[in-house]
């Protein structure tokens, strides 16, 4: 469930109208709901209740802005950073350093000093050449770095090829069948505390399945390692619950049932609990808002020409994914329908949202909204083709607020020196 409804014929977010946020701050915009965020975290918390300890790190890279860092930081939420950048913005955001997880197979020195120097809850190391390395760099400092290592489970996630991680050939964790001595070596380098285990199979994950397949794995893991006399202290057990992009597609598993599946094939372990959500927690929680430019007529078919495009929200064209596209005054029954393929005004026939997609007709300089877009939209979007980045708000109840503005002109191509010699 989300917050983004009809309300007298117009689509809200919470109490907001959609139309005012655009009068006030132009088109195309992303725009999230705190109650809806917060309403997704506490899911996700709360199924994890059973564990006397357990923590809920939200997948930043999911939707950074430190806004929303803040509000799931106060609600006891702690991040899952993958990059330097992530952990300067989740410290800025106000978020404490032992609530911070640092994932990645590429992680620096620098990355490794920065979060050692600022306060670190753990490392999630993905291979022998980043544990060695983080060895030496604690070993510099004079600090212990406390470190979970990732395990590859070979396990098919069964979501997008792009976003599967958890398969043999994939360049995550390091495979199960080696984990004894690759322990082993941890135990025996200085500067490192193994307190326990890290998983993460992929996103958009839409049957509980592979999920138990690998926390079984865990589980057996687990036992294994103490009996080689390793403390397991703290399992972490990624994200990748997915979300429902279309509404007419059958409901992904609920974090409840996530939960409860965690408690059946770890629970017995006694160990902490942490888990790194990040779609199902900001996907339904954020839409972009676009305008319509032109409706163009082709040999065979309606354009829907907007004024978001691909660079704003590049899921369709990276992963072919599907977006609820919906018109921002409510349809009534009965109104008339279109066919439109809707794009963007980009240069390139890839800057496609969606084909033969059936719409309630839509008019030039009407609002669309494309629904599930808080995940992976605003933090993948770039200025190509010198298009500012959108703006953000955030919206609560009946207040809203920008909470990243958009640039001018000047402000990006005042960032191009030119040098003296040309
Ligand atoms: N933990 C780790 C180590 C991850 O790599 C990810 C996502 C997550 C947690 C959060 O997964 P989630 O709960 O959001 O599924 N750009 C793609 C998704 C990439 C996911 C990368 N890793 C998309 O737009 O679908």
């Amino acid at each position: 469930m989300d917050h983004f409804l009809y309300k007298n014929g117009a689509l809200h977010a919470e109490d907001v109208p959609l139309a005012e946020i655009a009068a006030a701050v132009g088109t195309p915009f992303y725009v999230y709901s705190t109650a809806t965020l917060l309403r997704h975290f506490k899911l996700f918390d709360d199924a994890l209740n059973w564990a006397d300890d357990h923590l809920v790190c939200f997948a930043m890279k999911s939707a950074s802005n430190q806004a929303i860092l803040k509000l799931l930081g106060d609600a006891g939420a702690g991040m899952d950073v993958v990059s330097g950048g992530e952990y300067a913005r989740a410290r800025a955001a106000g978020i404490p350093g032992d609530r911070i997880v640092f994932s990645g197979v590429g992680k620096t020195r620098d990355e490794m000093r920065q979060a050692l120097n600022g306060g670190i809850r753990q490392f999630n190391v993905e291979s022998e050449p980043e544990m060695r390395v983080l060895s030496e760099i604690a070993t510099s400092l004079d600090v212990i770095a406390p470190i979970t290592i990732r395990v590859n489970p070979d396990v098919d996630a069964k979501t997008n090829e792009k976003i599967a991680t958890g398969r043999k050939g994939d360049k995550f964790g390091i495979p199960i069948s080696r984990a004894r001595e690759v322990y082993a070596m941890a135990a025996s380098l200085p500067g490192l505390k193994v307190i326990g285990i890290d998983v993460h199979i992929g996103s958009q994950l839409t049957d509980l399945e592979p999920f138990r397949a690998a926390y079984e794995k865990v589980a057996n893991l687990t036992k294994m390692l103490r009996e080689e006399g390793h403390e397991i202290t703290r399992l972490d057990l990624g994200g990748g619950l997915g979300i429902p992009y279309a509404r007419s597609n059958l409901a992904p598993p609920l974090p409840s049932d996530y939960g409860k599946l965690i408690q059946e094939t770890v629970g017995h372990l006694g160990c902490e609990i942490e888990i790194e959500p990040g779609r199902l927690v900001s996907g339904n929680a954020g839409m972009l808002v676009a305008q319509t430019i032109y409706i163009k007529e082709g040999e065979d078919r309606k354009f829907l020409i907007i004024d978001a495009a691909m660079n704003d929200l590049i899921r369709p064209a990276m992963y072919g994914a599907h977006h609820d596209i919906v018109p921002i005054i409510e349809p009534t029954p009965g109104m008339e329908l279109a066919t439109y393929d809707i794009v963007g005004p980009i240069c390139e026939s890839g800057d496609t949202f969606a084909k033969h997609r059936e719409l309630p007709a839509i008019k030039e300089g009407e609002l669309v909204g494309f629904r599930s877009a808080g995940a992976y939209g605003a933090v993948m979007s770039s200025e190509y083709n010198t298009r500012p980045l959108i703006p953000e708000v955030l919206v609560q109840g009946d207040q809203f607020a920008v909470i990243r503005p958009r640039p001018t002109f000047d402000d990006i191509i005042n960032r191009d020196t030119i040098p003296e010699w040309l």
